[in-house]
């Protein structure tokens, strides 16, 4: 990768050293860069759970390597198996979750019924460093898709995080966005991302670092400026994709793209293949996370209601295919996003 200006300086949200991952725990950033250590399935699934680590693909990541942690300090089936759930069940919602750990489980089940349970350590490992390497080079894909879909379009409408905290390399909605900012001039608008802030914490301290001009907004603002034909486009990840088209992301994302369609802007998803689930026929059999109602009754820990007001809190929104003007992934772009381009577009 060239020396763009996406490699300022900033600590690696994933570093894996072989034995151990290092992360950059998400939930203090913008105010303070700490690197934790995970050691295998309990912690990294507890990292992923309180999303010190977050974003669909790299979630998978980390799962992939607490999963191979797990077994490199106690090879065996059992243990194996115990971590393989454990991870599993930290976060519903992202496809890549659940296929990175199966992935890795099959690699080890694999090893180990060909050479017992020393094999089974090298063959976990090697199968996540592999899936990291794949999300890296899908990213990179992606990247360069998207800004050649949205090469005519200089004032662009994100939300939630989706850069290198978020995916591997320079990220999935945000890598496109990088990308296009080494092509043209570009002006992010980045929704705030309530209640956990993913917009205004994580996203605006990658566009500061990235150089790329941008305002911040509150989530309730941007249809309306998007209304007043201030966007060109809108862009964001996906956490899971149903094979009719249908895309789960960050609550708030169905908003913008009504507006969009309103407002007659291209609404764009990009996201890697591990995004989508062919086993989800639509949007409406995608597990939609309900995170704790304190997560919307508090900030920073201070109440901003009543104390006991009734709340909900469901993490992620779906957005009906007939809404996403284009879909971007490593394999290609489906446009339409229709049950038959995606099919076609994971044929072998
Ligand atoms: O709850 P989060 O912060 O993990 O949600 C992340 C998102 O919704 C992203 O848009 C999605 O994972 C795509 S990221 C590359």
């Amino acid at each position: 990768v060239s020396a763009t200006r996406s490699d300022l300086r900033a600590p690696p949200p994933l570093d894996w050293d072989g034995q151990r991952l290092r992360i950059l725990d998400q939930t203090l950033l913008p105010a303070e860069e700490r690197i934790v250590e995970l050691t295998g399935a309990a912690d990294t699934a507890e990292a992923i759970r309180r999303l010190a680590v977050r974003g669909a693909p790299n979630i998978g990541i980390a799962a992939a390597y607490g999963l191979a942690m797990e077994v490199a300090r106690e090879p065996g089936l059992g243990s194996l198996e115990r971590g393989a759930s454990r991870l599993v069940e930290a976060r519903p919602t992202a496809a890549n979750l659940g296929r990175a750990v199966q992935r890795v489980r099959w690699a080890a089940v694999k090893a180990y019924a060909e050479g017992g349970a020393v094999r089974m350590a090298a063959a976990a490992r090697a199968e996540a460093e592999g899936i990291h390497a794949e999300e890296d080079q899908a990213s990179r894909r992606m990247g360069e898709l998207g800004a050649e879909l949205l090469a005519g379009c200089g004032r662009v409408v994100t939300h939630c995080n989706t850069g290198a905290l978020a995916a591997g390399g320079r990220g999935t909605a945000l890598g496109v966005i990088a990308e296009l900012a080494d092509r043209r001039p570009v002006k992010v608008l980045t929704t705030e991302t309530r209640p956990l802030l993913q917009g205004a914490r994580l996203t605006v301290w990658e566009l500061r670092r990235l150089g790329i001009e941008h305002e911040l907004v509150a989530d309730g603002a941007a249809p309306g400026l998007i209304a007043r034909g201030q966007a060109d486009a809108v862009i964001v990840g996906c956490d899971r994709v149903a094979a009719n088209g249908d895309v789960a992301n960050k609550v708030g994302t169905y908003s913008l793209a009504l507006a969009a369609r309103e407002a007659g802007i291209p609404f764009v998803v990009a996201g890697p293949t591990s995004s989508l689930d062919p086993a989800a026929a639509t949007g409406a059999e995608i597990p939609i996370e309900e995170r704790d109602p304190d997560e919307v009754r508090e900030a920073g820990g201070e109440l901003l209601t009543l104390p006991e007001t009734p709340s909900r809190n469901p993490a992620f929104d779906v957005t009906p295919a007939a809404l996403i003007t284009a879909l971007v992934t490593e394999r290609g772009v489906a446009r339409p996003v229709d049950r038959r381009t995606l099919a076609a577009l994971l044929a072998p």
